[in-house]
Formats: structure tokens, sequence, C-alpha cells
């Protein structure tokens, strides 16, 4: 794994740290393969529920390498697939993903947590898409996410600046879900993971899924994706237990069947 991205695992969920200090957590290769590397690992894991990502409490990342790409012509760019080839690793996780956001989320950064299901953010969070100010655009999904997330005028006027916004204007505007004292954010975001890591595996996945599909298809079709996976929830064993542990007042004991 990258020296540059710290794994560990707190109970149920696997955390991972984004570590590059010198360069305001900036994402190169190494970085983006390190998160990779630790998605898959804990995407193996049976014992793990749930997967925060975070940077440090005076930066979540910086975004793209600057000086990585600064000299790149198209084929750089074009032949190995930049972005595409490893980034999008943490689009495809099954398992849920939470961006834990403290200070300066800007570009690839920014990006980086909107691929993740949620993001909670620090009281000192800044978000935002600079490239313009490199004579460049988005190119990790800024353009499409962020107007899903928070409509399409706030992220125009975001994309179209190159400004940042605080904290609380991203939960105002729907691309927060939830804010926490910046010395708590680590704490409070493991203690929703370890909620979300208790429940039954295969239908927080099917949550995930079903959840997604909003954002990728009509409503008719999302519709008839979460019915057919409600209807096949009743295959599990999990589900015959919840229902039952309500039923006998106690509480239940998944086993991610
Ligand atoms: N890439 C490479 N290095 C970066 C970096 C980046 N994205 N952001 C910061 N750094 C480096 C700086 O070069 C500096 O290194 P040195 O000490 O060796 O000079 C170090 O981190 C500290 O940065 P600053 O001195 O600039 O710190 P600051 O506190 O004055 O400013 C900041 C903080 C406002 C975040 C500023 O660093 C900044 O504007 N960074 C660039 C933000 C940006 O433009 N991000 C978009 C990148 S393009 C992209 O992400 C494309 C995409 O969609 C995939």
């Amino acid at each position: 794994m990258s020296e540059n991205v710290i794994a560990e695992t707190h109970g149920k969920v696997g955390l991972i740290r984004i570590n590059r200090p010198e360069a305001l957590n900036a994402l190169n290769n190494e970085v983006i393969d390190g998160i990779g590397d630790a998605l898959t690992s804990f995407e193996a894991d049976a014992g793990i529920g749930c997967i925060v990502l975070t940077g440090s409490s005076k930066v979540f990342a910086a975004g793209a390498d600057i000086g990585f790409m600064k000299d790149f012509g198209y084929m750089d760019a074009y032949q190995p697939d930049f972005i595409t080839r490893n980034w999008e690793r943490i689009r495809t996780c099954r398992k849920p993903v939470i961006a834990a956001v403290a200070g300066y989320a800007l570009g690839g950064g920014c990006e980086i947590a909107m691929m993740c299901d949620m993001i909670y953010a620090a009281e000192n969070a800044k978000f935002g898409q600079p490239e313009i100010k490199l004579g460049t655009l988005p190119g990790a999904g800024g353009t499409q996410r962020l107007p899903r997330a928070v409509g399409k005028a706030k992220a125009m006027d975001l994309c179209l600046t190159g400004r940042m916004m605080d904290a609380a204007e991203a939960e105002k505007c729907g691309l927060v879900a939830r804010i926490f004292p910046t010395d708590k954010l680590i704490e409070e975001t493991l203690a929703a993971a370890q909620v979300i890591a208790a429940y039954s595996l295969p239908v927080v996945m099917m949550v995930k899924e079903a959840v997604n599909r909003a954002y990728e298809s009509s409503l008719a079709e999302g519709l008839l994706f979460e019915r057919r996976t409600f209807h096949a929830s009743f295959a599990l064993d999990d589900q015959k237990e919840g229902m039952a542990a309500f039923s006998e007042k106690r509480k239940p004991r998944f086993r991610n069947r």
C-alpha cells in the first residue's frame, strides 16, 4: 500500500486516511492507487461493513496533483485513461463509503468526496471546483455530480467562478449530509459508520444500489429496481431475523445472509 495512504480498522469500519501533508493531500497516482488498494482489501474483508475516507483535520485533498499533469499533452492524458483508470475505483465499491471532509476539498478532492456515498463535513470544510483558474475544467465528475447534488445554478456558480463554499453552505444546498465540530469529525463519522456496519451487509449493499439507481435511471425504472430488490430481500435470513426480533422485542442478530 502507498505510504501516502493509511488504512486502519475500527471494529467493523475501515478507515482510509490520505496522508500527503507536504502537498495538501494532492492526488497523484500513488495516492489514488493506495485508496483503491485499501478499498479492495476492505471490500474483500467479511468483517468490514462500512468504509470512511478522510484526510487530515486541515485538508481532505487540494485536488489532482498539478505538478504531475502540468506538462501533459493530449496523449499523456488520453492513452493511460487519466482519471478513469484508477479514480473510478471509489465509485465501484459495493460497500458504503462515507467521505469525512475537514479543510479543503478542492477540484479532484471535492470530486472524490462526491464519488463517495455521502459527505460528513467538519465546520472548517471548504468545497470548490477551482479548475477554471488553472485553464482547465473538472475532470473527475465535478460538472456532473455537483449539479445532481446542489442543482444547476449553484454548480454553475462554483465551476465558473472557482470560488469556495463553506460547510454551512454545502449542507444547506445538499452536498453535505451532516456537519460536526472539526475535532469531533472522525469520532462522529466512525460512530455513524458503526451503526451502518451493524446492519445486515447484503441489505446495506441493496440500499446503496437502490439509492444510486435514482441517479442512473428514470423514476419508473428506479421504482421497479427498488420493488424487485425489496421483494428479493424476503429471501434473506436477515429479513426473517429482523422482523422476528421486532416481534419478540429483542435486538436482531444479523448474520449477513
Ligand atoms: N497539486 C500539487 N500541489 C499542491 C496542490 C495541488 N492540487 N495544492 C497545493 N499544493 C502544494 C503547493 O504547491 C505547496 O507546495 P510547496 O510548499 O512545495 O510550494 C503546498 O501544497 C502548500 O500549498 P499552498 O502554499 O498553496 O497553501 P495555501 O494554504 O497558501 O493555499 C490552497 C491552500 C488554497 C488549497 C492552494 O494550495 C490551492 O489553491 N491549491 C490548488 C487547488 C486546485 O486548484 N485544485 C484543483 C486541481 S486540478 C484538478 O483537481 C483536476 C480534476 O478535476 C481531476
